[in-house]
């Protein structure tokens, strides 16, 4: 008998997908990835993971289909037949979101249905748990601080709207069809694999290739948005824990620090010798460094969003309690493999550029 267990990842070609599929595979789980069909190469951040291993041994294979596609995620289910499925899949960015909210809703919100309607109609109610990647964004214009899985959501964009919809589809398969069903509230996580129009690989790209001389300054929206950063590699641990439970549940997932993008900044450039100081107000802020005086960041209100998230922090307690999930990783390692990374991107040594801790 084969004891070999069977993961599905919908998103896999994204950061958390990547990492996840990592995680899994040393695990010593089979794992399946669904790809989508784009016109570039959208593999890079899991290339590494392909064939390791000869034809038909292959523990790591990928299958074409969409979320958006319920035959293409239906005929995938019934040839995989997995143990678990993490759908991480999504149209993932909440200011694109303002402007493809009927697309973002289509993906974020019925996708996850049509994976979960899925799993029933293949009869793998019993023998297929499923993890759904929710969001802090859900708990939006914030109703209480910290946020724990009791506070009420304030959703406050497409995005989070889809999201809090796939939150209750979850919640009512858990319920209706007896699925084992959980949702990982995820406050934000950052990595070198971080796309590379989200704020702290935006700012860390940009570092690098400042000092490489690619590029002259960076232009950001709201600098005083507050976020708790955690590193995604701890954090698909706790997907995978969330999946081991004797039963069915929902759990935050968070450091319980908070930082504006303006410490994230500081931090990043601090890190390679400036010293950011900030001059002016409102769009015509900027920051420059101490010892030069020459602006590096400058405001660009394009970046704003119709209505913002101001302020994110939240509790894991539950998830620390029951699950033994802790973050491992600090705001400042993050900041500094972040930008480690990125300096090597830019093709710069960062022996060079790093000043030591
Ligand atoms: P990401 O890097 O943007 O990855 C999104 C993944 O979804 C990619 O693999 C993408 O494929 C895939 N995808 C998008 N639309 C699809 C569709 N219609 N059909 C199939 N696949 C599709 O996102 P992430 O940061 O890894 O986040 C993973 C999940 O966690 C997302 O659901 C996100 O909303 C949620 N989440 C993230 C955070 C965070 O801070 N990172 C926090 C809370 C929740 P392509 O590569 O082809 O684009
Ligand atoms: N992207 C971006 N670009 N954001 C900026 C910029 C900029 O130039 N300047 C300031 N910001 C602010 C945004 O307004 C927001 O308040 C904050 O930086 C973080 O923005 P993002 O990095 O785009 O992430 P997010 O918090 O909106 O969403 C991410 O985290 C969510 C979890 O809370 C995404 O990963 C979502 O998928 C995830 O659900």
């Amino acid at each position: 008998m084969n004891l070999q267990k069977i993961a599905f990842i919908t998103g896999v070609t994204g950061q958390d997908g990547s990492y996840l599929a990592e995680f899994l595979l040393k695990k010593g789980y089979h794992v399946h990835g669904l790809v989508r069909r784009t016109s570039t190469f959208n593999r890079g951040r899991i290339e590494h993971l392909r064939n390791k291993n000869p034809p038909g041994k292959n523990t790591f294979e990928l299958h074409y289909g969409d979320l958006l596609d319920f035959q293409s995620i239906d005929s995938l289910i019934t040839h995989i037949r997995p143990n678990e499925i993490y759908n991480l899949a999504a149209q993932s960015h909440v200011a694109v979101s303002f402007d493809t909210s009927e697309y973002t809703s289509q993906v974020n919100a019925l996708g996850p249905l049509r994976v979960l309607q899925a799993i029933v109609a293949n009869g793998l109610s019993e023998t297929c748990r499923f993890y759904q990647a929710s969001t802090s964004e859900m708990f939006g214009k914030v109703l209480e601080t910290p946020q724990t899985e009791t506070t009420p959501f304030s959703p406050r964009s497409p995005y989070a709207i889809s999201k809090v919809s796939a939150y209750w589809t979850t919640i009512n398969y858990r319920e209706a069809f007896n699925v084992f069903a959980c949702n990982g509230i995820m406050f934000n996580h950052e990595s070198p694999r971080r796309g590379e129009n989200f704020v702290t690989r935006k700012i860390t790209l940009s570092l690098a290739k400042i000092l490489a001389g690619q590029q002259e300054k960076i232009f950001l929206g709201n600098l005083d948005a507050r976020r708790d950063w955690g590193f995604a590699k701890d954090y698909v641990e706790a997907m995978w824990l969330s999946l081991q439970q004797p039963q069915p549940d929902d759990f935050i997932f968070s450091t319980g620090q908070q930082y504006s993008v303006r410490d994230f900044v500081r931090e990043a450039f601090s890190l390679c010798g400036f010293d950011i100081v900030w001059r002016g107000s409102g769009t015509d802020e900027v920051g420059f460094d101490k010892n030069t005086n020459r602006v590096l960041v400058e405001v660009n209100p394009s970046f704003f969003r119709l209505t913002e998230v101001d302020t994110l922090l939240g509790d894991s307690s539950k998830a620390q309690n029951i699950l033994n999930w802790h973050p491992k990783t600090t705001f400042k390692e993050l900041v500094n493999l972040m930008v480690e990374s990125d300096l090597k991107e830019a093709g710069l040594d960062p022996r060079k550029f790093l000043k030591p801790c």
